[in-house]
């Protein structure tokens, strides 16, 4: 089969499109036909091998060949003790791994897939398993976002972002997006209420607090995130530096204890249960896939590269 293969962390000049073995299922798992993979902001830090969590899989040589994590596909072949699907089912999930997905088949896990809905695409489906989850699980799960509630996502206008909108919108929050001034339209579209350019004003510097921060993207110290939050409010950090994840484990207690602000990781479980969720939400019209761009499995570089320079407004899917 054809897949896009690397060897090397570096830029997008490092991938290559390959002819390599098809892989077989495992007893638990099915092979999937893959239509559409969405491309993630992990794809691009697995790629580079930055933030220093992204070489989790090794340090000096990525541990995988082939990323890709969000696949929507055909069954093509179950494992024996597969019981949820058939061949020809339509299907949509997580690789485990994170990885393999940007290829013509991929092998995953049982139960990190879910039946798609006949009226959701391909497509539509693939922008869901990570930037969708960590959208959901933030927003509804652990901020418990409700009427009234001022939100603030920073890094708004990506993948995971423009789901955050939607959502906390969809709950009854007030929203601010934080990300670049070209996607301040973008941004609120999708419902934002209020808008700010990260390149231009610190959101921890300008006096105003919010009951619920969701950082794609986190940079700053956790000290300036408390300043950023209300009495009772809740930062959660999803995506950034290394430096920041060790300094919410280890501080994030301690400021909880002295000022009742709470600080921690969002941990994301992913899970089929949470992708259905999000598709009953797109089929009522609550909730909107964006699809900023389509690209074909050989220009997977291409799309890689639209994104990690920061052009990429919502999601890039691969159509397969
Ligand atoms: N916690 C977990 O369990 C878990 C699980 C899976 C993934 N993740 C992480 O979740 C993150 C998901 O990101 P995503 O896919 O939504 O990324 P994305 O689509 O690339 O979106 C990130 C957005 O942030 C903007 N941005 C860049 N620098 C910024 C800054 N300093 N301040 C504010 N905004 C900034 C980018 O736009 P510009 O570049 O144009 O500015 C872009 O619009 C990744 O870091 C991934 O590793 C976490």
């Amino acid at each position: 089969m054809k897949a896009i293969v690397y060897h090397e962390y570096g830029s997008p000049d490092v991938l290559k499109l390959e002819e390599v073995q098809k892989p077989s299922p495992r007893d638990n798992e099915v092979l999937v036909k893959v239509q559409a993979v969405s491309v993630n902001r992990s794809d691009w830090e697995t790629l580079v091998g930055s933030p220093l969590y992204a070489r989790s899989g090794g340090l000096f040589k990525p541990g995988v060949e082939i990323l890709g994590s969000d696949i929507a596909g055909r069954v093509e072949m179950a494992g024996r003790n597969v019981t949820r699907f058939k061949p020809g089912d339509e299907v949509f999930g997580l690789m485990w791994g994170y990885h393999g997905g940007f290829a013509e088949y991929a092998c995953a896990p049982e139960n990190a897939l879910a039946l798609k809905p006949a009226g959701l695409t391909f497509e539509a489906a693939s922008t869901i398993p990570q930037a969708g989850v960590i959208a959901l699980q933030g927003i509804r799960d652990k901020g418990q976002v409700g009427p009234g509630h001022k939100v603030l996502i920073n890094g708004a206008g990506g993948g995971a972002g423009s789901f955050a909108i939607q959502l906390a919108r969809l709950y009854g929050a007030e929203v601010t997006g934080v990300d670049s001034a070209g996607k301040f339209d973008f941004m609120r579209s999708l419902g934002a209420d209020h808008v700010i350019d990260y390149t231009r004003e610190d959101f921890t510097k300008n006096g105003k607090q919010y009951d619920m921060i969701l950082d794609v993207i986190a940079y700053r110290s956790v000290f300036d995130y408390k300043r950023a939050l209300k009495p009772d409010g809740s930062y959660f950090f999803v995506g950034g530096s290394t430096a920041i994840i060790f300094q919410t484990l280890l501080l994030g207690p301690w400021i909880r204890r002295t000022t009742g602000r709470n600080i921690r990781i969002l941990a994301v479980q992913p899970n089929p249960k949470d992708m259905l969720d999000l598709t009953e939400l797109m089929e009522a019209g609550k909730v909107v896939p964006v699809i900023d761009r389509q690209y074909p499995l050989s220009e997977v570089p291409q799309a890689l590269r639209y994104l990690g320079e920061g052009h990429a407004k919502g999601k890039i899917v691969i159509n397969v």
